[in-house]
């Protein structure tokens, strides 16, 4: 298992940021893996990370070191996922996205053009492979949508509602993210006229058909998240503070996944809060599991933000404990090469019994059943797992015997319910899909519970 790879990044003062406090900055360059923070109440701190990009960084060298490596491997099946984290107006959408994905100069193109670019390239060397290339995009909003979640043993976390499109060449990819990235909820603070305020997640998944017929895909997913912010510093009121609170919620969320997986007896065994967010949930895999992983944290050099460049790169120290156990996925060899075991954990099986339920049942009645089965002692709560139980593999895998069973029955009962539900239900609307199919994306205002329907042009 290898730790995940962290870099923090400084993007040069802004103009507010220069006219309030001259040049001075918050931080002392040591070399390119360490440097000094200076912050009024806690002094001088030295942080260390796998690279350390500073104000005069360029774009490629980020792609580079942080994101070339993991496209190299996703195009060889095995998961990569890169994420950029750190307060509102660090530069987390601009290292991502570059100024725009389509009308910038070359110098200035941000990850996700890379990236495209790197996997074409990947696999055109590749002669005696076909492959097919399919983006998805997701935009988690006030995270109050009841997007579908699942997880299954061959494929990880995935996003059944979520449409994927093929893309068949860079100019298509290019095209295909610049729509959809126009779609995404954009608010004005204080901070950053242009601040972001949903978190941004798009999946590539690249699968390859060899000539001994053996299926393989690898999946790449990229984060942008919104900024986490302090309201009274950005002077949010309204509807904007309403964001701020769900985006400090869910970035919390990850805070605490984050905290479960690098904290307790040698950082296993404990229950891991992935559910508490939509965030945390489709990141599961990336979290932790089946996945290499980077994280950029972003941040602003100037004095006046040193209390939140702390707090953003005490995450990402806190992060570099998290370790990751990628591994090649196939389709057929079912004995993937893997550092886990062979069968779903108890968390894993209580979390499939969950989602199978929520799929047509109230939260309230997926946890009553839950409770239910725990307290029939049909199912474990992973919350009171012992360190000895976890250890053992025999004893989880003959707890997976009666999870199946409990499994089976709860799939029954939830038909009825659903049956019942479905009568009474009102219809369903996913908060985004993108796009919906070849030609439409949805867009659903969850206020009025309005659907509208965008129409998307030639592109598609
Ligand atoms: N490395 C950088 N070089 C030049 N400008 C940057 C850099 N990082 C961020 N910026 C600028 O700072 C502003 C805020 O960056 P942005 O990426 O939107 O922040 P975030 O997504 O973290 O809220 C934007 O105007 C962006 O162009
Ligand atoms: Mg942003």
């Amino acid at each position: 298992m290898a730790n995940i790879t962290v870099c923090a990044r400084f993007r040069p003062l802004s103009s507010k940021e220069r006219r309030d406090h001259g040049d001075s900055v918050c931080i002392e360059r040591i070399d390119d893996e360490a440097f000094n923070l200076k912050d009024e109440k806690e002094g001088e701190m030295k942080f260390s990370f796998d690279k350390v990009f500073y104000d005069d960084s360029k774009q490629d060298d980020v792609y580079s070191f942080l994101a070339r490596p993991i496209v190299r491997d996703v195009v060889n099946a095995i998961n990569g996922t890169i994420i950029t984290y750190g307060q509102t107006g660090a530069g987390k959408t601009y290292s991502m996205e570059g100024p725009s994905i389509l009308e910038c100069d070359d110098a200035k193109k941000g990850l996700l053009a890379r990236v495209v670019a790197g996997i074409f390239r990947e696999i055109s060397s590749a002669d005696s492979i076909k492959y097919t290339i399919k983006l998805s995009m997701v935009r988690l909003y006030l995270s109050k949508d009841n997007m579908q979640i699942k997880k299954t043993k061959s494929q990880g976390i995935s996003l059944p509602e979520v449409t994927e499109i093929s893309l068949s060449d860079i100019a298509e990819a290019l095209q295909s993210l610049s729509s959809g990235i126009c779609n995404r909820a954009v608010g004005e603070t204080q901070m950053n006229v242009g601040s972001s305020r949903s978190h941004c997640i798009y999946i590539f998944s690249v699968h390859q058909e060899s000539t001994i017929q053996k299926r393989t895909f690898g999946k790449l997913i990229l984060v942008d998240l919104a900024g986490s912010e302090k309201v009274e510093k950005t002077g949010a009121e309204g509807r904007v503070l309403e964001e701020a609170k769900t985006i400090n919620k869910s970035l919390s969320a990850l805070g605490n996944v984050v905290h479960a997986l690098t904290c307790g007896p040698n950082g296993k065994g404990n229950h891991i809060p992935y559910r508490n967010s939509k965030l945390t949930r489709i990141l599961q895999d990336s979290l932790g599991g089946n996945s290499q992983m980077a994280l950029l944290c972003c941040c602003s050099p100037s004095p006046s933000n040193a209390s939140e460049t702390l707090s953003t790169l005490r995450f990402g120290a806190r992060a570099k404990h998290i370790k990751a156990s990628p591994r090649v996925h196939s389709t057929k060899d079912k004995h993937a090469k893997t550092l886990r075991t062979s069968f779903p954990s108890k968390d894993e099986s209580c979390d499939k019994v969950a989602d199978k339920s929520r799929e047509s049942m109230d939260a309230e009645d997926v946890k009553l059943l839950q409770d239910l089965f725990t307290s029939e002692g049909r199912v474990h709560d992973p919350n009171f797992l012992t360190d000895s139980e976890l250890d053992c593999g025999e004893a989880a895998a003959a707890t997976n015997i009666p999870l199946q069973r409990a499994e089976e029955e709860l799939a029954s009962a939830v038909e009825l319910v659903s049956q019942d539900s479905r009568l009474h239900s009102s219809a369903y609307f996913p908060l985004f899909l993108w796009p919906h199919d070849d030609s439409t994306s949805f867009y659903c205002d969850r206020k009025s519970d309005v659907v509208t329907e965008n129409r998307v042009t030639d592109s598609f």
